[in-house]
């Protein structure tokens, strides 16, 4: 028999109290955080939504290794175990421990930026795009065209566009290219996963022209979901025989083990070139720690160790994938302008389109993240205006490409009840959709705004 209801592959042997609230709380606890939900204390929020990074609940077996961490300062077994997970994943033979994946990127892209030198991806993520720029480098998206389409059903918009990829190499000259990045899934492109067809072009042309290909694997495990029950000639292979044959594509990986190694922190940078690990392998020596630690103890290892293994059980990746799916397509159902096909992560809600009322410049994405708070007690992301907007010399709103509201899932967090809750309190919002106005920004800080800025209601 063929269920409809997609059971979380687990059993819950310790619980997280969720602290109960009601409207007229959250009400206070808003406006005394000025209506940015990133200034909310977590106890004030009932379903954490704002990110799917470092949120994950480990395993029995990820907490037993916590228990055999060895805390050695060289050497320790623990390390040893997590360069041999993540060298049988990657098949680089050089890998360097960081504490997050952002500080792989600095390590790499420091090593490789610089003024004059260009990366091009199917679309940076925020900390990628920073480290590129910090060092003086450019950094430019060119996804396909399809990733902007947001009700456009087809499987892998999170493609990089390789027409325009062969049109900029033309363009800059290879040798000003430091590499080309390709981010899997595409996070900052609505979540889309990247087909394999597009990962073997993408390196043919790299290396056609001598230039480094890097993936960003945060969520290759997820990736790899959609590519074995998406893309022909992959139906047979294993989720990690694909993951490691996309990994050998590149000469290079960088990971946040927060997303897909199932753990609360860590990453990593793999590479295949010795000349270039080593001069990243002095940096984090200065920076981050000894070469077999880099920022992490030794339990994280153990535990990334086990996680990164974990995450390929189908099982597990069958009830996230659907998991993700499942909330896309009720909202979709109930009329809520969704980015469709489901990520493997998140769902993002056009909030241009649900609040066409609201004004660009009194941030609809704000608008409905706010709302869902004080209707739910759901803490989610602002994904446009707020975050990407600019102002000119005038003061006026540079808008963002797209207002979007980001829900990223946590990894083997809640069940199927804390979605259906969700989805209910969308549909409550639908009823009051047209009596619910904007904000202004009553004080934002001159970089990334969108952490501390303050608002007030319209
Ligand atoms: N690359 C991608 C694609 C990411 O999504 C992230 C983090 C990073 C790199 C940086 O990793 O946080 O460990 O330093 N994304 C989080 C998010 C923050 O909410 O999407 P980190």
């Amino acid at each position: 028999m063929q269920h409809k209801t997609i059971i979380e592959p687990f059993r819950i042997k310790v619980v997280e109290k969720i602290r109960m609230t009601d409207e007229a709380e959250r009400i206070a606890f808003l406006k005394q955080a000025q209506y940015n939900p990133f200034l909310l204390h977590s106890s004030e929020v009932l379903i954490d939504l704002l990110t799917d990074s470092g949120t994950s609940a480990m395993s029995a077996e990820q907490w037993s290794g916590i228990m055999r961490g060895d805390e050695s300062y060289a050497g320790a077994s623990s390390w040893l175990r997590m360069e041999a997970v993540i060298k049988d994943l990657t098949g680089c033979p050089y890998i360097l421990p960081t504490h997050q994946g952002r500080a792989a990127e600095h390590l790499l892209y420091a090593r490789l930026g610089g003024p004059g030198k260009i990366f091009l991806s199917n679309t940076h993520f925020d900390t990628t795009r920073a480290n590129i720029e910090f060092s003086g480098a450019t950094a430019i998206d060119i996804p396909v065209p399809e990733n902007k389409q947001t009700d456009l059903l087809l499987p892998f918009k999170g493609n990089l566009d390789t027409e325009a990829l062969k049109k900029q190499i033309e363009l800059l000259k290879p040798e000003n290219i430091a590499g080309v990045i390709l981010t899997v899934t595409n996070n900052s492109g609505g979540g889309q996963p990247v087909s394999m067809a597009n990962a073997k072009e993408v390196s043919a042309i790299c290396k056609q022209h001598g230039i480094r290909m890097i993936l960003d694997a945060c969520r290759i495990a997820e990736n790899a979901w959609f590519i074995k029950n998406q893309e022909a000639g992959y139906e047979n292979k294993s989720y990690k025989e694909i993951a490691q044959e996309m990994c050998a594509l590149a000469d290079g990986c960088v990971m946040s083990a927060k997303k897909d190694a199932l753990v609360n922190m860590g990453g990593f940078l793999a590479l295949k070139d010795l000349d270039l690990a080593l001069q990243c392998r002095t940096v984090l020596i200065i920076t981050e720690g000894y070469a077999t630690y880099g920022g992490l103890s030794g339990r994280d290892m153990e535990a990334i160790a086990t996680g990164l293994q974990e995450v390929f059980e189908p099982d597990y990746l069958d009830y996230r994938i659907k998991s993700t799916a499942y909330l896309c397509n009720h909202l979709h159902d109930l009329g809520v302008p969704v980015v469709r096909p489901a990520g493997g992560h998140a769902v993002y809600v056009d909030a241009k389109q649900f609040y066409p009322h609201i004004p660009v410049h009194q941030f609809p994405g704000q608008a409905l993240v706010c709302q869902l708070y004080l209707k739910g007690g759901i803490r989610t992301c602002e994904i446009g205006s707020v975050m990407f907007g600019k102002n000119d010399e005038n003061g006026n709103l540079i808008p963002a490409a797209m207002e979007l509201v980001r829900l990223a899932i946590p990894r083997r967090v809640y069940t199927q009840s804390h979605l259906d809750y969700v989805i209910e309190t969308f549909e409550e919002l639908l009823k009051h959709r047209k009596n619910t106005g904007g904000f202004k920004i009553t004080y934002e800080p001159p970089f990334l705004r969108h952490f501390t800025a303050r608002f007030e209601p319209v």
